[in-house]
């Protein structure tokens, strides 16, 4: 055997010596993620899907409305905020009590006066860079998936010292993963990963969703009426996506480059299978 092909002097293998081993590791560049990015509205499906497609293709998610949520529960834990006790002394509220208040309507009224959102940005700031276990707690933290706590986040979500701060967060998460990453969000694919080669917008109409969430809502509660709580989720999801759509930092709406898939009259497996001939389209175009 000719040392030429032996792989290394440790080595008697015959094959040639692999083109990368002769470079310095310290050298290497990172190649970039594979980023998709899964934007629209409330109860569109972008959970189930963005999930879904990381699991199928290997990939991290990173559903960045539970970070928006946690915020809002942290304001709400720590500075008492009772969603909606406006003429209580924040002094005199039982923290059990903020669980268990019924009207959302008041929040917009009184969340200013009550938070200091200076403190609010400097907690979050402490939590950077990210961490997969933090990330992993959020998703079992029960609290979060609360219908006023996505209301109070979406209250705090327009201040842009806040969308500053978890901007950082997520950028240095995103550049920290490995192959890809599914993002689930409002502005993954306008602000947050702008240059992401692989942009979804999932949509739905106002009644669709609100029939969803008011369907898993349920669930929970098969007593209650259904017309009653329907009318409920949609004036709240009406709100939440009015607030999200017209705000001045990081508004919620479809990338130019993103495809737009309407969610209203499809079963999940439709919107999975379009969104999965989309990344493989985009997968086929992506240079690392
Ligand atoms: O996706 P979600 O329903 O968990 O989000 C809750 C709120 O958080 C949403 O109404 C607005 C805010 N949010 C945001 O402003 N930007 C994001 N990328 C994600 C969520």
């Amino acid at each position: 055997m000719h040392a030429k092909h032996r792989c290394c002097p440790y080595c008697r293998s015959a094959f040639p010596r692999p083109v990368n081993m002769n470079m310095n590791m310290k050298n290497m560049k990172k190649t970039r993620p594979f980023v998709i990015t899964v934007d629209g509205p409330a109860a569109a499906g972008k959970g189930t899907l963005s999930r879904t497609l990381a699991t199928k293709l290997g990939y991290e998610h990173l559903d960045s409305g539970k970070l928006y949520r946690s915020v809002a529960r942290h304001a709400a834990d720590e500075w008492h905020l009772a969603l909606n006790a406006a003429d209580i002394d924040p002094a005199d509220i039982d923290p059990a009590e903020i669980d268990s208040t019924k009207n959302d309507a008041n929040i917009d009224a009184n969340i200013d006066a009550r938070i200091d959102l200076a403190a609010i940005v400097q907690a979050v700031r402490t939590r950077l860079p990210l961490t997969r276990s933090y990330l992993a707690s959020l998703e079992t933290d029960r609290r979060l998936y609360e219908d006023k706590v996505a209301l109070l986040a979406s209250r705090l979500a327009p201040h842009g010292a806040l969308r500053a701060v978890l901007r950082e967060q997520q950028r240095s998460y995103i550049a920290s993963v490995a192959t890809g990453i599914v993002l689930d969000g409002r502005d993954m694919g306008t602000v947050v990963s702008a240059d992401a080669p692989c942009k979804i917008f999932l949509t739905a109409s106002l009644a669709a969703r609100a029939r969803r969430r008011t369907q898993e809502l349920l669930d929970d509660r098969p007593k209650q009426s259904y017309n009653v709580l329907l009318n409920d989720v949609l004036e709240a999801m009406r709100v939440r996506d009015e607030r999200d759509a017209s705000r001045l930092q990081a508004p919620m709406k479809a990338a130019e480059d993103a495809m737009v898939i309407d969610s209203s009259k499809l079963s999940v497996s439709q919107v999975l299978e379009q969104a999965l001939r989309h990344v493989e389209a985009c997968r086929a175009r992506f240079v690392s």
